[in-house]
């Protein structure tokens, strides 16, 4: 099926429909496209009318997408689950930022942040230890053997204990609970010259070496995950802090620091 110029366009308001006033843009993406791991990758530009203003970047993408089926087009490739910034999943590099031009996940970035006539170009996440599985869709396994390494703990679970029967300092708790917001997204690695996980890892450290839950595997833990990650091939981290810029949960640099002197304490005092 063949569609024109003016099937495209309503298509494209369509989606706008009942939004009187509703500023509407004319993008063209250029979109990195790959097959499959072992394909040469290229870019391939798309025109895209009737890009409302309110759409998030996903959306926009859901329209090109209708479009290349309709076509009888590869639709293009992206991962993502939740669209409410939560899961993680949907990240790609939008003119050269993870994410794009807000500090926030590609789900919740909208297309008011671009403007009518504008050029986007989209690619996957770039770093050897998250290789391309198909367009912008990359392998993230890495992550989750990370997380295997030691992003755990082995307090058998049961009946919630009341809230109060663990004393922790307000302090702690604070910044464990900011480390948990740590989404899995991997912009961190995405931005980082280096290519390394250390925002993550640490986030991940954090979260648990702060909690009194999460002390018997204090050393352990951080040992494995780092060891985990080096094995992955991530890059050290060189205090550059790319990561933390582009991080849509706002993990604040000092999180590596806490990694390291886990690390530190871990390699010089093991049975403490
Ligand atoms: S530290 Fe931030 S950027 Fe990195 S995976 Fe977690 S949420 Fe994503
Ligand atoms: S789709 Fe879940 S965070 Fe974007």
């Amino acid at each position: 099926m063949t569609l024109t110029a003016q099937d495209k366009n309503e298509a494209g308001e369509a989606q706008a429909a009942g939004t009187e006033g509703t500023r509407l843009m004319t993008i063209t993406v250029r979109v990195w496209r790959q097959p499959n791991a072992q394909a040469e990758g290229r870019m391939v530009a798309y025109e895209v009318p009737g890009v409302s203003e309110h759409m998030s970047f996903l959306e926009m993408m859901d329209v090109l997408n209708e479009r290349l089926t309709l076509e009888g087009d590869d639709p293009i490739a992206f991962d993502h689950d939740c669209r409410e910034g939560i899961c993680g999943q949907c990240g790609v590099v939008i003119d050269g930022v993870a994410h794009g031009p807000q500090q926030t996940t590609t789900c919740q970035l909208h297309m008011r942040s671009f403007a009518d006539g504008d050029t986007i170009d989209v690619e996957p996440w770039r770093a050897d230890a998250f290789p391309v599985v198909k367009d912008l869709m990359v392998d993230r396994g890495a992550f989750d053997r990370i997380i295997q390494a030691g992003g755990y703990i082995s307090a058998p679970t049961g009946t919630a204990p009341d809230a109060h029967a663990s004393p922790i300092p307000k302090a702690n708790s604070d910044h464990a609970f900011e480390a948990a917001a740590c989404i899995g997204c991997g912009a961190c690695v995405a931005a980082c010259p280096n290519g390394s996980a250390m925002l993550f890892t640490a986030a991940k450290v954090t979260h648990l070496g702060l909690l009194p839950q999460g002390q018997p595997e204090r050393h352990s833990r951080v040992l494995g995950m780092v060891a985990q990650h080096d094995e992955e091939g991530f890059g050290g981290c060189t205090n550059i802090g790319e990561c933390t810029a582009v991080c849509p949960k706002e993990i604040p640099f000092e999180t590596i620091s806490r990694l390291n002197r886990d690390l530190y304490g871990a390699l010089t005092h093991p049975n403490s």
